[in-house]
């Protein structure tokens, strides 16, 4: 399917949204300024902005992050990309960014969350040259979005991976690294892996905190530090400069980060190319 079709996964009707306890996606669209977020989730970012106030600006320096990738990746000829982890549409969506500069591109959308399958039809608004899709699919079952994705996506030919601000919430336990390496070993030479990922190494004492508040609402938060992230290139050639802090990967002119205090952004972000 693709364009303004049904999204896989939504042929039961509406998706179910608990409103009774705070969701990832639905704090994050409330630190970027969005509405589509409960009560609940207002009320346990409000905790997290209590303790660290640049957290706003971190998912700001994300998604600009995520925009700065998808355009190096397009002008670098990828026209296929897997996005997992999603996210609430907030525009500019990936897709728009890659069909901006090739409007054959084609872009297969996956998110867990069915919040982000009840706003999936922003997803779904492909250029009729190219196409989107949108799966219901947990990043810990790669083989269930690989075969979802084949319907939309050539895997003869590069595909760039996204797992933008997915992987801190995942757990090594829940195999983080194995579930990259399975994406991985899924796409042909020449393909590329862009992730960024919240660490806690510049301020540990916050990220504790942060992780303690998390476990009480019986969400994960498995920040790492670089070399941790570092180590989900492994086997891949990173692009210049490699992992750096989000804000710092191939800054456009024009677009420097926000002064946010002394510490650099809490969030690392790469890009790499599988040889
Ligand atoms: C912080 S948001 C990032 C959204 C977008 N990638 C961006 O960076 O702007 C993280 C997203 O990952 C999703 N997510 C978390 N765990 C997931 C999992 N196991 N499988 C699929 N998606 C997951 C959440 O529902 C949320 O939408």
């Amino acid at each position: 399917m693709t364009g303004t079709g049904q999204a896989q996964g939504n042929e039961g009707g509406s998706p179910y949204i608990d409103t009774s306890k705070p969701h990832p996606a639905r704090m994050y669209d409330w630190w970027l300024g969005g509405k589509d977020n409960y009560p609940v989730d207002e009320e346990m970012s409000r905790q997290l902005v209590a303790m660290d106030p640049r957290i706003p600006a971190v998912a700001r320096a994300n998604r600009a992050f995520m925009q700065r990738a998808t355009r190096w990746l397009a002008r670098a000829g990828i026209r296929q990309f897997l996005d997992v982890g999603t996210g609430i549409p907030t525009e500019p969506n990936l897709h728009q960014i890659a069909q901006g500069i090739a409007p054959e591109s084609r872009v297969v959308y996956c998110d867990n969350d069915p919040i982000v399958l009840a706003h999936a039809e922003a997803l779904l608004r492909s250029t009729p040259q190219g196409a989107t899709e949108y799966i219901q699919g947990d990043a810990r079952r790669p083989a269930a979005i690989l075969a979802a994705a084949r319907k939309t996506l050539d895997f003869t030919r590069p595909v760039a991976l996204s797992l933008v601000a997915l992987l801190h919430f995942v757990p090594d336990e829940d195999g983080a690294y194995e579930v990259v390496d399975e994406l991985v070993s899924a796409l042909p030479s020449g393909s590329y892996l862009m992730l960024s990922h919240g660490t806690g190494e510049f301020t540990p004492d916050r990220a504790r905190s942060a992780g303690d508040l998390y476990k009480s609402r019986a969400l994960t938060l498995a920040l790492r530090d670089r070399a941790e992230v570092v180590r989900f290139f492994d086997g891949l050639e990173l692009v210049e400069p490699g992992v750096t802090v989000a804000d710092a990967w191939h800054p456009e002119p024009g677009a420097a980060g926000e002064p946010v205090g002394d510490e650099p952004l809490p969030i690392y972000g790469g890009v790499a190319r599988k040889r």
